[in-house]
């Protein structure tokens, strides 16, 4: 399987696609009892209680602890916390254990490290240190989560299986022995014979023709480019190659506890290598982790971002946050705690936006080891303490939204987003480094999120027929498919937009001739002959006063408008934004990174003429989100990131207050309410 092919072998299905027993919504985190003696573990099953914890994620890290030497088991403890757990009521999302392989492991079997693309084996002793396609490793895994399936299959507190963790967080790419072979059977299952390959490659260039597939390697660090097509093969490669490692251990899951839902926990906001469409099909619930960045003013837009991305790889369904923090991470440059409020405002976001459960790295701050400085629900401080009091004041808010659940986010708008364009556009050697993705898609995302206007995340392939207004940004790499199916949302009445330096290429990454933006030529109602990107620090002006910078191209109108031209720089005169009147719709292009006003500006016109409504009127820094139940009910979601009181029409009921809404909510500064609207 490619990541651009069906999959031939679709998932055996499971019983039940949510956790067992979990009815409400959910509320928990990571839990590692292991670091702790036994009073303290009793004392956690109490404070779960207090604060309404209702599922954690158990056994993540637990392998050299479940078997300190080879095939010496000792399950006692966790057999004590299964059941202590299912005691106090509280479900569990029980691991494969197999997120870092035991010291005994990776001594007795070092072929099992995964290697960077310089050579460096990278050594055990911090943790994730397996070369995901080293058959040695698959069997050991295999054998732990068979064993663990077998133990606790039938015990009553399981919910959920939790698969490894965070699957490619560190080692998204080896390039291993085991590497290799691996790369070369992907490739043979992906070209059937080595011609073909020669020809995505294009390796008439640079005397890089391949007599067989023996001779190809892993894009290891070479004396300069390394080719492209090979480079981006290799991405699509890894990205399968650890899917199919999840997917190992799903199948040898199911058949032992075919009840039990299977899921492993994505980073979809924060990494780029995993293609989350592609893996979102694959398991039974999404599960998503998400960290806010101290240092941006504007992290509740990443945030919500995140989110929106998560609910489109969930193709709408509801998901589960598996991890963000109570206050401040270990891993930033400088780790400043959450402000007040804002661990309750970012656990809603993430519930407006989709997620049926709230959970957290960690529940107890650990006394020891790398991530001891990273908050928990439990701070070292224990129960005296801010942390632990928002933590009930948490639980108490999602009980309080248990009407929400199960409920839908419905939108208007789609963003195209599409992995293989963000490997393929940030490859070397193109016309600018400073043409990234997804830049310009948050650029769009945060306008939208100002004006309270919801937005799904889609494919280039995805069924587009429920969509008004369709934004595709740095779509570099397009399928004919996917380049087909844009069009003709266009053609039955959606207006879409295209930024610079889309449609250049196929999925081998050769250049579409004939003019830019090759794929989208036609729909734009334009051809650019060459490309004038920017010097870093140069900027230009268009007609009416905005500024742009790091892209301008030299574009012919075919039968598209200039709706703004620039008025300086290298393409003065020139069209820098068109629209095309496509059938019943509009496409139109930014040939240029326009500056905030100007993207606001454009986002208002494309939201005018497509009919595109905000959920309700809303001012900046004021989120509101709206989630619609099977049976029609609706919940209005209002956040207010600001430091002033926010009101915003509604009328129903406040579910976090209790109190009644007539025609208006008000929200204190950095509150935020829940509306069931009558
Ligand atoms: C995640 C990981 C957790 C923990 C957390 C810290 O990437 O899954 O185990 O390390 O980060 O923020």
């Amino acid at each position: 399987m490619t990541s651009d092919d069906p999959d031939p072998d679709p998932a055996p299905e499971p019983t039940t696609a949510w956790p067992v027993g979990l009815t409400t919504m959910g509320f928990g985190g990571d839990y590692n009892p292991e670091q702790w003696p036994v009073e303290t573990r009793l004392e956690d099953i109490e404070l779960m209680a207090e604060a309404g914890v209702n599922v954690v994620s158990l056994a993540i890290f637990s392998w050299a602890t479940l078997e300190p030497r080879e095939g010496e088991l000792d399950f006692g403890w966790l057999d004590d916390m299964m059941d202590r757990l299912h005691a106090g009521g509280v479900r569990v999302a029980l691991a494969t254990a197999t997120a870092s392989p035991p010291p005994w492991l990776t001594r007795r079997h070092p072929e099992i490290l995964p290697q960077l693309a310089d050579g460096t084996v990278l050594g055990q002793g911090g943790r994730q240190s397996y070369a995901v396609a080293s058959p040695v490793y698959r069997e050991y895994a295999a054998k732990m989560a068979a064993t663990l399936a077998e133990r606790y299959g039938d015990h009553p507190a399981l919910a959920l299986w939790h698969v490894d963790n965070e699957i490619g967080c560190h080692t998204a790419h080896d390039y291993s022995d085991a590497a290799a072979d691996a790369f070369r059977v992907w490739l043979e299952a992906r070209y059937g014979d080595v011609e073909s390959l020669n020809q995505a490659w294009g390796t008439a260039f640079w005397s890089q023709r391949y007599g067989s597939f023996d001779d190809v390697l892993p894009p290891r660090t070479a004396p300069t480019y390394a080719n492209p097509t090979q480079q981006l093969d290799f991405a699509r490669y890894s990205s399968d190659q650890l899917l199919s490692y999840y997917t190992l251990l799903r199948d040898t899951l199911r058949p032992i506890t075919p009840h039990v839902p299977i899921t492993t926990n994505f980073m979809a906001a924060g990494s780029k290598w995993m293609d989350y469409f592609a893996w979102g099909a694959e398991v039974d619930v999404v599960a998503n982790d998400h960290y806010t960045t101290a240092d941006d003013a504007e992290r509740h837009i990443e945030l919500a971002f995140s989110a929106d991305l998560t609910r489109g790889i969930a193709r709408g369904k509801g998901w589960i946050l598996m991890e963000h923090s109570t206050g401040a991470v270990n891993w930033q440059p400088r780790n400043r705690a959450k402000a007040p409020g804002e661990m309750l405002r970012n656990s809603l976001q993430h519930v407006a936006r989709g997620a049926d459960a709230v959970m957290f790295f960690q529940w107890r701050q650990s006394k020891a080891g790398a991530e001891k400085f990273h908050s928990a629900l439990v701070p070292h401080a224990g129960r005296d303490s801010q942390v632990w009091r928002d933590a009930v004041a948490l639980g108490q808010a999602l009980k309080a939204l248990i009407p929400v659940t199960g409920s839908r986010v419905e939108a208007r708008t789609a963003i195209v987003f599409d992995y293989a364009s963000w490997w393929a556009v940030e490859l070397d050697s193109h016309p600018s480094v400073d043409v990234t993705y997804p830049e310009r898609m948050r650029a769009l995302y945060r306008e939208l999120w100002n004006r309270g206007v919801a937005v799904d995340f889609v494919t280039p392939e995805s069924d587009l027929g429920g969509y008004q207004l369709i934004l595709a940004p740095t779509l570099y790499l397009v399928t004919d498919e996917g380049a087909a199916n844009i069009a003709a949302a266009a053609e039955r009445g959606a207006s879409v937009l295209i930024t610079y330096f889309s449609g250049i290429v196929d999925q081998n990454d050769h250049i579409r001739l004939g003019g830019y933006p090759g794929a989208f030529r036609d729909l734009l109602g334009v051809s650019t002959d060459e490309f004038f990107p920017l010097l870093a620090q140069e900027s230009v002006t268009l007609d009416d006063g905005t500024t742009a910078d790091v892209w301008t191209e030299r574009v012919r109108l075919t039968s598209a408008g200039a709706v703004r031209t620039f008025t300086d720089g290298p393409m003065a005169g020139g069209p820098a934004v068109t629209r095309n009147a496509v059938g019943s719709g509009a496409a139109w292009y930014a040939a240029t990174r326009q500056d905030a006003a100007s993207i606001s500006w454009l986002v208002g016109e494309l939201l005018a003429e497509s009919d595109v409504e905000p959920v309700v009127v809303t001012s900046p820094g004021v989120e509101v989100v709206r989630r619609t139940g099977a049976d029609g009910a609706r919940f209005l979601f209002v956040i207010n990131h600001t430091d002033g009181v926010a009101s915003v029409p509604a009328t129903g009921t406040d579910l976090l207050t209790g109190t009644d809404v007539q025609g208006e909510v008000e929200v204190a500064a950095g509150g935020a309410a829940v509306v069931q609207e009558a």
